[in-house]
């Protein structure tokens, strides 16, 4: 008999999340392994964010498990999530405007015990994204879109996660510098970092991704190997209201 697979690093079970009367996610489940890049795939209010935040402890769950090596960890404030290790590139990036890009990157070690590793991060982070070495006593407030979205990044790397997740990292970026995007989470991913990734962008998370998940309607529909999934004419159907549009702006 083969040995069991090993356990999952995070394992959300049948999350549930109301914002009042309202159901954000009424039954979502994954597993992402150590060292896998898992994409979260859906349209528009099919609960992507909520299911992040939620895990990041900026949401509170209203029922199911998330549990973290383990140890369930659904419903804990979220420096305590974040000190465990996980950290989250959040949807629209809450950057602090009036502060510098050295500053919003010093606020995400915030929670690292060691105090001493926060130079070295931050020059680990510059070495990525020199762009924001170059601005790093500008106010987050007079950056690009790219350049927001590079700090957001740069801020959750600076806890040094064990899972880093990314809310729509692509979005509203010119195609260049999403390439750039991807060809860093290739890289951090190359360096061991597990990754859960948000993405409305099919082809590009299918890309770096292991394994997909897809939402609608604020459950888990579908799930499977990215490379199964890509050609998966289920997926063609639940992304063609998205694909459309796609095609109609160019
Ligand atoms: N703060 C909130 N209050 C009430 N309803 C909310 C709130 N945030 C999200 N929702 C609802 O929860 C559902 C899931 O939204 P969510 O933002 O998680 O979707 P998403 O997959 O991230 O979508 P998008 O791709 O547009 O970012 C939607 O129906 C949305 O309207
Ligand atoms: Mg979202």
């Amino acid at each position: 008999m083969s040995p069991p697979p090993p356990a999952p690093l995070l394992d959300v079970r049948h999350l549930e999340v109301r914002y009042g009367d309202l159901v954000g996610v009424a039954d979502v489940s994954l597993a992402v392994g150590a060292g896998q890049v898992v994409a979260l795939l859906g349209s528009n209010g099919a609960g992507k964010t909520t299911t992040l935040n939620a895990i990041a402890g900026l949401v509170r769950p209203s029922g199911g498990a998330i549990l973290w090596r383990g140890e369930a960890i659904g419903g804990l404030p979220a420096y305590a999530i974040v000190g465990r290790g996980l950290a989250l590139s959040p949807e629209g990036w809450r950057l602090f405007v009036g502060q510098t890009v050295e500053q919003n990157l010093r606020l995400g070690a915030t929670a690292l015990a060691d105090r001493q590793r926060v130079p070295e991060l931050l020059e680990r982070v510059f070495a990525i994204f020199p762009r924001l070495a170059e601005r790093r006593r500008q106010s987050a407030g007079t950056l690009s879109g790219g350049e927001r979205q590079m700090l957001a990044l740069g801020r959750a790397l600076m806890s040094e996660p064990k899972l880093l997740m990314l809310d729509e990292p692509s979005l509203g970026l010119a195609p260049a510098v999403v390439e750039t995007l991807y060809d860093t989470l290739w890289r951090l991913h190359g360096e061991g970092l597990t990754i859960l990734l948000a993405e409305q962008s099919v082809p590009l998370a299918l890309e770096i991704a292991d394994h997909a998940y897809v939402l609608q309607t604020g459950r888990t529909v579908l799930d499977g190997p990215a490379r199964a999934l890509e050609d998966d004419p289920e997926v063609q159907r639940i992304y063609l209201g998205i694909r459309g549009e796609a095609a109609a702006s160019r």
